[in-house]
């Protein structure tokens, strides 16, 4: 962790649940929520964010986006629009997850370009980075990191709070994590560029992890150094996971 840092726990449901099941989750993160020390957000689908949000409102539980369309509003059939998160009861937004960078060639002009929109409509991003299998045998994952870093985030990021998260695109969803030293190294060069570019502000940027965070390994991944929180994929999903991932982080 970093001192003076809030830890966050953010919980990615990707696309997954029912109306019902998203329900009940949300409402087993609220009762859990009072006993957390770290900030909590959740992110369920489009579909499920205003319902999730009524259910979370007056609670310490935030909820986010998983993804916006870098215009307003528009002729754009099946985008959302940053507004409409916004309107609907989001605070933040996830963007330039590597599911989306691959699986819909998003750039990082085209992040940059949604980063901008999120911050017009009042959202807090939080911009994912990080390298695949192949880069990180090449030795090449810390330029590309810090390449998307250079690419993605735009002026006012950091006064507005945004948010990164590292989430080495080979730890996603496969059950292995990065190594403690990989995570602290990466973690530091990230702070590094930030307060290089950014100046002093970025020291408390919120430096998240991502991939395969689970309950058995959380503890030792959320004790590193420029480590202030996690984005969870998979166990975000099992609310026991969740709050287990979120109870590890030790109170300052
Ligand atoms: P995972 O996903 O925890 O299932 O690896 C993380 C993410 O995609 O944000």
């Amino acid at each position: 962790m970093t001192p003076g840092i809030r830890p966050f726990i953010a919980g990615n449901w990707k696309m997954n649940g029912t109306w019902r099941g998203s329900i009940a989750l949300a409402d087993a993160v609220r009762e859990a929520a009072p006993s957390i020390y770290a900030d909590l957000l959740v992110c369920p689908p489009f579909l499920h964010v205003h319902s999730v949000a009524q259910r979370l409102l007056g609670c310490r539980v935030a909820v986010g986006g998983q993804d916006c369309h870098a215009q307003p509003a528009g002729a754009h059939t099946g985008d959302i629009g940053a507004p409409m998160l916004r309107d609907a009861g989001a605070t933040h937004v996830i963007l330039g997850h590597s599911e989306r960078r691959a699986n819909h060639a998003e750039s990082s002009d085209i992040v940059l370009a949604k980063c901008r929109a999120a911050l017009a409509a009042g959202l807090l991003p939080i911009i994912c980075v990080g390298e695949t299998r192949a880069e990180r045998d090449a030795g090449a994952a810390q330029a590309v990191v810090a390449e998307q870093l250079t690419e993605s985030l735009p002026l006012g990021f950091v006064t507005a709070g945004g948010i990164i998260a590292y989430e080495p695109v080979w730890a996603i969803g496969t059950g292995l994590s990065a190594t403690e030293d990989d995570v602290a190294a990466m973690h530091a060069m990230i702070r590094h560029r930030l307060v290089d570019a950014y100046g002093p502000a970025a020291r408390t940027t919120r430096l998240l992890y991502g991939g395969s965070v689970k309950p058995a390994n959380a503890a030792a991944l959320l004790a590193l150094p420029e480590v202030d929180g996690a984005l969870v994929g998979g166990a975000s999903l099992v609310a026991a996971d969740f709050l287990a991932i979120a109870r590890a982080v030790a109170a300052e």
